[in-house]
Order: C-alpha cells, then structure tokens, then sequence
C-alpha cells in the first residue's frame, strides 16, 4: 500500500519507513502537497488528524501523520503540544529554553507522547498514540535524532536518544510505539 507521509520533517519520515516496513511511503513533497497545515488542535490527536486530512485531500492518497511532543511533569505537561514553537527559535533554542525553565528543579520526569492519524480517500481513518518515559538531563550528551532527543534520558535505553542507534530508538520510541500500534490496526 502506498501512503503519503504527512510531514516535512526528514527525520519523521526516516523513522516512518524503517517502523512501517511493508508500505511504500512518499514524502508529501513527493506526492505534490506544498501546503503548511496549522496545528490548531489542543492535543496531539486532534494534530495528527488535521494533518493527515488535508494531505489526503490534496493528494488523494491514504495520508499518514503524526504529531509529537516532549511534556515534562515539573512544567505542568509542556510544551506538549507547543514544542516545536516553545522558544520561537529553532530546537538548539527550544532545548535551552527547556533548561532555563528546569534550573534548580530536581523532580525532572518527562515522556514523549506521539499520536498518528491514518486517512484514506474514502474517509475512513484509524489511529494510535505512543508514549515513552524518562528524565530530562542538566546538559545535552549525544549527536544523532532531532529536537529534545539530547536532553532525553531513556531509562529503558540506559543513554539519551541522540546517543542511541536509530534502532535502539525505534525500538522504545512513542513514535514507534504508536507506528506499531496502528501497523497492528492495519
Ligand atoms: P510536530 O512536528 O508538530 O509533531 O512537533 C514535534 C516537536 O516535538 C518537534 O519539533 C520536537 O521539538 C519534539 N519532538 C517530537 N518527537 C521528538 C523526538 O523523537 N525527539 C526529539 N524531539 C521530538
């Protein structure tokens, strides 16, 4: 089956086509869709579906979309849904923000939590959300992933993901979890 991955985001789209092995995936520059779509919903379900609706409306293909974000229990749950615009700037600057807003707190649990929203042209949709737990360091250890990921300490992976093999994050991911969760519903 082919899908239309429903982000711009190159690491996003990397880590859809290792999880979702069996299903070709086109980018949505591929596809044709130049659009932007607005995050206007208040949870990552919400986003996830907008997304995945207007790319699968604009291209006529099954669209697939996630929307992510780091919430850390010490900040009330943010910035969820705000995380890639918490500073305004870019992630170096959403992780430095992040530190500020966390100096001198010691209880510093976080999860990522991604949800996906499968379209298909005849409207029907399937969905699935992820979560994946830790801690967020005092300074940034490893190079790889993207975002928050040097600043996330997986217990379950004993080392940050930007210290962790694409794999080895896959593997424990909210992205991957809510990818395999709905490869299941599929
Ligand atoms: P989205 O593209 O609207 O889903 O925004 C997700 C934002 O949350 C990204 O820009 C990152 O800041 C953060 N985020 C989501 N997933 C990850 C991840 O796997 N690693 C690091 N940061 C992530």
């Amino acid at each position: 089956m082919k899908l239309v991955a429903a982000t711009g985001n190159a690491h996003k789209l990397r880590e859809f086509r290792e999880i979702l092995k069996g299903f070709e995936i086109v980018s949505e520059r591929e596809a044709g869709y130049l659009g932007e779509v607005e995050e206007t919903g208040e949870t990552f379900a919400e986003n996830a579906r907008l997304k995945a609706y207007a790319v699968c409306k604009a291209t006529g293909l099954p669209a697939l979309a996630d929307d992510s974000g780091l919430c850390v229990d010490a900040l009330g749950g943010a910035p969820g849904v705000y995380s890639a615009r918490y500073s305004g700037g870019g992630d170096a600057e959403n992780r430095a923000l992040l530190l500020e807003r966390l100096a001198g707190e010691e209880a510093r649990g976080a999860h990522f939590a991604c949800a996906v929203c499968l379209v298909f042209p005849d409207g029907r949709e399937l969905s699935a959300e992820g979560r994946s737990y830790g801690t967020i360091l005092r300074e940034e250890r490893g190079t790889g992933g993207f975002g928050y990921d040097p600043l996330f300490y997986s217990q379950e992976l004993g080392k940050t993901f930007a210290e962790a093999s694409e794999a080895e994050k896959n593997s424990v991911s909210h992205r991957g979890r809510a990818l395999r969760a709905l490869g299941e519903l599929l």
